[in-house]
């Protein structure tokens, strides 16, 4: 049965997690114990870790973890053939971000299957559409070279501190109809919730976000603009207005699912950037070639991943899958499938163009993706424009923190 958004109730299916939790269906050869985003040789390479599963896992295994078990998928046609088949894989109670039971909303458009699903997306059509982005662009290059101005003479910067984070961060406040001002206190609820880790400081900076975003709901409410927020509050769906919950999940929803991922893509990027020079020369030798580059960065850069329950048995690869079984698409290594990218973990900027499984795919690709792509764009361009030369500063040691959208958790620059 569809979920009804006027009314969000919490999942009733089980999460289920442990080596003693592995239901009978589940053949004892596919089981494995991955440690994706959390094991130590995970978080010492992450994506050399998910390009390897290739020669090391089978190409559909069941993960068992303390936090869940999961089917996983790597190859990049059985993750779009997840994607593309919502009425067999949904997204109902697919988010992990946890909720007041007794207060409970959905995180919209992610939690919706079609059909409803679409009259959410078609409400930030227009804003999210490459044209609509591209009214953002100058927006973009002026945050963006204010951001340089601020550290370019030291000739140094701790790159994800003064720009990896910002960015996206400011250009998401002017987005959403957001004071500037708020920069600094965004990028800290954002770091407390999506990377401390701590379960008392996650849910005081989901209370505080809660409740500044109430606030500006309100705001918008009465004294509507051209901003997201106040195109959702004024939304209709179904010739009516949007319930409290569906408007806050709705808003909530696209602060989790449009900062750190930029964040982190970003801050990816950079690290090759800067231990690979002779590439960034290359990349600056060709600045027509841009939109190629950005493509394959993001290929190889892939952050996150898409989790979903199977709501009807089914059967994949030989495999048999049974309703209230969860799936996760492990996007990054998708992207590595050496049957469609060959020498998968090479950027190689000529490459035939092949579709990218970073913003997933099917009816909840990333809706932000337009966005994503040119502020990577912008941000390349006028970092190359202002800093052409630079390096990792000596005796770093990338670290990552576990999570479901990777990156480095630090890195100094020097030039
Ligand atoms: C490089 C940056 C980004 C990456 C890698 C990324 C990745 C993704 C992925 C993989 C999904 C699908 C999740 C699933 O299938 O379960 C998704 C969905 C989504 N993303 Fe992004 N995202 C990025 C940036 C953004 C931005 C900037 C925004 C908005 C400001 C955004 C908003 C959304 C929304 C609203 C959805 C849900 C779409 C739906 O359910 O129909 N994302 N993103």
């Amino acid at each position: 049965m569809p979920i009804d958004a006027t009314n969000p109730v919490p999942p009733q299916f089980p999460r289920i997690a442990g080596r003693d939790n592995i239901p009978d269906h589940v053949p004892g050869e596919l089981v494995r114990s991955v440690g994706l985003t959390f094991g130590p040789e995970f978080l010492a390479a992450p994506h050399e870790y998910m390009a390897n599963l290739h020669g090391t896992v089978p190409p559909i295994y069941y993960d068992t973890s303390e936090f869940m078990n999961a089917w996983q998928l790597i190859k990049h046609e059985d993750a779009f053939h997840m994607l593309r088949h919502p009425e067999i894989f949904s997204n109902e109670g697919a988010t992990p971000f946890p909720r007041d039971p007794d207060d409970y909303f959905y995180f919209i458009p992610i939690e919706i299957d079609p059909p409803d699903h679409r009259k959410y997306r078609a409400i930030l059509d227009p804003i999210f559409s490459p044209k609509g982005v591209l009214a953002l662009e100058q927006k973009i290059r002026d945050l963006a070279n204010d951001l340089i101005d601020e550290f370019i003479d030291k000739g140094e910067c701790e790159y994800t501190e003064d720009f990896g984070r910002p960015l996206p961060v400011s250009v998401f406040l002017d987005l959403m109809g957001l004071p500037q001002e708020k920069r600094d206190t965004f990028v800290k609820w954002a770091m407390d919730l999506l990377h401390s880790n701590d379960r008392a400081i996650m849910a005081q900076s989901m209370a505080s976000i809660t409740a500044y975003l109430k606030e500006m709901i309100a705001e918008k409410q009465a004294n509507p603009d051209d901003k997201v927020i106040s195109r959702i509050v004024h939304a209709e769906v179904d010739g009516r207005p949007m319930t409290p919950p569906e408007i806050f999940g709705f808003v909530v929803f696209l602060f989790i699912g449009g900062l750190d991922t930029v964040f982190a893509t970003l801050n990816n990027i950079w690290m090759w950037l800067a231990q690979n020079p002779q590439r960034v020369k290359e990349m600056i030798a060709n600045p027509d070639a841009i939109n190629a580059q950005v493509e394959e960065l993001l290929r190889v850069w892939a952050v996150t991943f898409s989790g979903r329950v199977v709501a009807q048995d089914t059967e994949l690869r030989g495999v048999k899958f049974k309703k209230g079984d969860r799936v996760t698409a492990v996007l990054p290594a998708c992207n590595f499938d050496p049957e469609v990218f060959p020498n998968p973990t090479e950027v190689d900027f000529s490459r035939p163009r092949k579709p990218i499984l970073s913003f997933a795919g099917g009816p909840h690709s990333c809706m932000g993706a337009h966005l994503a792509r040119l502020e990577v764009k912008v941000a390349l361009q006028e970092w190359f424009r202002r800093i052409p030369e630079f390096a990792l500063k000596e005796g770093t040691k990338i670290e990552y923190r576990p999570g479901g959208v990777v990156g480095p958790e630090h890195l100094p620059l020097v030039w």
